[in-house]
């Protein structure tokens, strides 16, 4: 099948109490190994690519790589999706380039600017037979060049949703509940410690999520920052060089109880980054004579689609969903 929106995706995840997984691509390895496990776990999938993607690998090449993914993968729902899109002419030029969907996230501005923005975005997207996520709320951590402090992110606030997705026409709401971009989600003094010491994050805001699934009947629900920073690739990275103190993610159990939600998407890029540089690490320690690059990105390959293949499984709940 073509490429596809996610608009019936979001449907099914939605009724079906599942979420699709949206995995960030930066490079021919990365879209191989999310849809090989996605293909074989029989999972729709939302691959996206940031302004930072875009200025690394070319709109081009990207667009290129996923539409090689989609033939390799004929039974698979597959859309191609602007994460973070920053203005207009951004996302034009994604819309105007072959995407299916398009962020426009205007989360950092009054209320007011944020609808005109994304009313503008929906408009030429949906003339286009392109559908819109927006954003309401801020969260902590590092996105492209904006950077939020932990501290200064602000939970959505419930009663705006209404009033925004109406006024906008926007087709999904991605909202702020405690969830943050990075590897680096929660400072120790967030969190409590268990009883072997091991950092425990606070909660999601789930009280936040319900509210805003009460005042948006049907209407699917977004998380961004959702990685959860597997501690078997912490210790990897740090056992074979590397230095990532206190690297820690959002836990499992909570994003599979926010996808039986409404949550109908969740995205997933630093998971994708540690599981990558952890396997490329350990591969050099144990083969310091290797110098083809094919023989440590097929390893990191491989990581990625296992690790993708545990979240369609165990957190997202989409396996068989295709
Ligand atoms: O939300 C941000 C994503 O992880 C993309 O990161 O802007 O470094 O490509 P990037
Ligand atoms: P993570 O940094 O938690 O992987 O979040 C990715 C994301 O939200 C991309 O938009
Ligand atoms: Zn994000």
């Amino acid at each position: 099948m073509p490429l596809v929106t996610t608009t019936e995706m979001f449907k099914k995840a939605y009724d079906g109490g599942y979420a699709v997984g949206a995995f960030n691509v930066n490079n021919m390895e990365i879209v191989q190994g999310i849809t090989e496990a996605c293909q074989e776990q029989k999972a729709p999938v939302i691959l996206q690519v940031s302004k930072g993607a875009r200025a690394y690998a070319n709109h081009n090449y990207l667009v290129k790589m996923v539409q090689a993914a989609v033939e390799n993968c004929p039974e698979i729902p597959i859309a191609l999706h602007l994460d973070h899109g920053d203005s207009f002419e951004v996302c034009k030029s994604c819309i105007d380039g072959g995407f299916t969907s398009v962020m426009i996230d205007a989360s950092s501005k009054s209320f007011e600017e944020n609808i005109a923005l994304t009313k503008q975005v929906v408009e030429y997207a949906h003339a286009h037979g392109v559908v819109v996520e927006a954003e309401l709320g801020t969260l902590a951590g590092v996105e492209d060049e904006v950077c939020v402090e932990s501290g200064n992110e602000s939970y959505t606030h419930p009663e705006e949703v209404e009033e925004f997705v109406s006024r906008t026409g926007c087709d999904s709401l991605a909202i702020a509940i405690g969830t943050s971009h990075g590897a680096y989600k929660f400072t120790a003094a967030q969190c409590t410690r268990n009883e072997e010491g091991i950092l425990v994050p606070p909660p999601l805001r789930f009280d936040v999520l319900e509210e805003c699934i009460k005042r948006l009947p049907g209407f699917p629900i977004v998380l961004h920052g959702s990685s959860s920073v597997p501690q078997e690739f912490v210790k990897m990275v740090n056992q074979y060089g590397g230095n990532m103190p206190d690297a820690i993610g959002i836990p499992e159990d909570q994003l599979r109880k926010a996808a039986k939600l409404a949550v109908c998407k969740i995205n997933i890029d630093s998971d994708i980054r540690l599981a990558m540089t952890a396997t490329i690490r350990k591969h050099f320690a144990e083969h310091p004579d290797h110098f083809d690059p094919r023989q440590y990105l097929k390893p990191a390959r491989q990581a990625v689609k296992d690790m993708v293949a545990h979240k369609i499984v165990n957190v997202l709940g989409c396996n068989g969903k295709a």
